[in-house]
């Protein structure tokens, strides 16, 4: 088996839950507000759009891993340079997403692209939960107003809707899951019958597939989303694993990109690579992806694409 490590961009999120303990770091700037990000897409916009993940910090408890904080200011500075329409984080956006901290650095960081006013969605990550989960999701929807408290919703961009939903599923009651199932089949159920919509690219954190040696497939997600998808869906996007993998089922396409600036997950693939954004345009009937890789020395490189008829 070749291991191959690949760096980052679009799409992270790692390192579950078992190995850490959710430990709340209330500095004394704590009671201060949060910052926010409050822009939306605009009805009529046009353009790329980009989808990626992983963009958390290596924690202070990895001190075996690389950190890649150069890499994940250069996503960020290479994303608003591209101004797409708009930008879709996977999950993973910070490291403790109960830790007030996180989410400041989080804004201090991403100010590239806050300045340029691009809208900036998000899923929840299994680090968006880190710590107290009352805490931490009122971090996060104080972050982004826009999403409403919504765990999962859609962003509608004719001819595409891409669909985000909450993986997470030890942090979802069982009430909860049984109502993001719900309302995924009645979404993909409407995409399908409206001629304005021609692709539906379906996202969550945890991969249903991947070759990593530290994750395994979600079978959660397989058997609740997976099972689920309608003709019309053209791409499953996930991030977990911080690395970039393809692979199709069935005719669709099951993309992991996790490139966003976490350490990066070794994975048994051949193809070398170094970090990851896809890049996403609907051109006439198509909808185009094109990924992105870091490459060493700082330049981007298209190291992979696809195309959805
Ligand atoms: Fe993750």
């Amino acid at each position: 088996m070749r291991v191959r490590y690949s760096a980052t961009f679009l799409g992270t999120a790692l390192l579950a839950s078992a190995g850490f303990l959710a430990l709340s770091c209330v500095s004394p700037e704590s009671d201060a507000p949060l910052p926010s990000y409050d822009v939306r897409l605009a009805d009529g916009a046009a353009g790329p759009f980009v989808i990626f993940g992983d963009s958390r910090k290596t924690l202070a408890a990895e001190f075996w891993r690389k950190r890649y904080d150069r890499e994940r200011l250069l996503v960020i500075e290479a994303i608003a340079a591209e101004n797409p329409a708009f930008v879709l984080n996977t999950g993973d956006l910070v490291a403790y997403g109960s830790d007030p901290e996180d989410w400041r650095s989080f804004y201090e960081e991403n100010r590239p692209i806050f300045s340029r006013r691009i809208p900036y969605y998000a899923g929840l990550g299994n680090h968006e939960y880190y710590g107290d989960n009352e805490r931490a999701l009122a971090n996060y929807f104080s972050f982004f107003p826009h999403l409403a408290g919504r765990k999962w919703y859609d962003i509608r961009f004719p001819p595409v809707l891409v669909v985000v939903l909450d993986s997470n599923f030890g942090d979802l009651s069982p009430g909860e899951a049984s109502l993001q199932d719900e309302w995924l089949s009645r979404t993909l159920a409407a995409a399908e019958a409206d001629p304005s919509i021609r692709h539906v690219l379906v996202t969550c954190h945890h991969p249903p597939y991947t070759n990593s040696v530290v994750h395994s497939d979600s079978r959660d997600v397989q058997e609740r989303f997976v099972r689920r998808l309608t003709p019309k869906v053209k791409a499953l996007i996930s991030g977990h694993v911080h690395s970039y993998e393809r692979f199709v089922r069935d005719g669709v396409q099951f993309v992991v990109s996790g490139g966003g600036g976490a350490p990066l997950t070794p994975v048994n693939v051949e193809t070398p690579g170094y970090g990851d954004e896809l890049r996403f345009r609907a051109e006439g009937g198509t909808l185009r992806c094109d990924v992105l890789m870091l490459q060493s020395d700082g330049s981007w490189k298209r190291v992979d694409g696809f195309e959805c008829p």
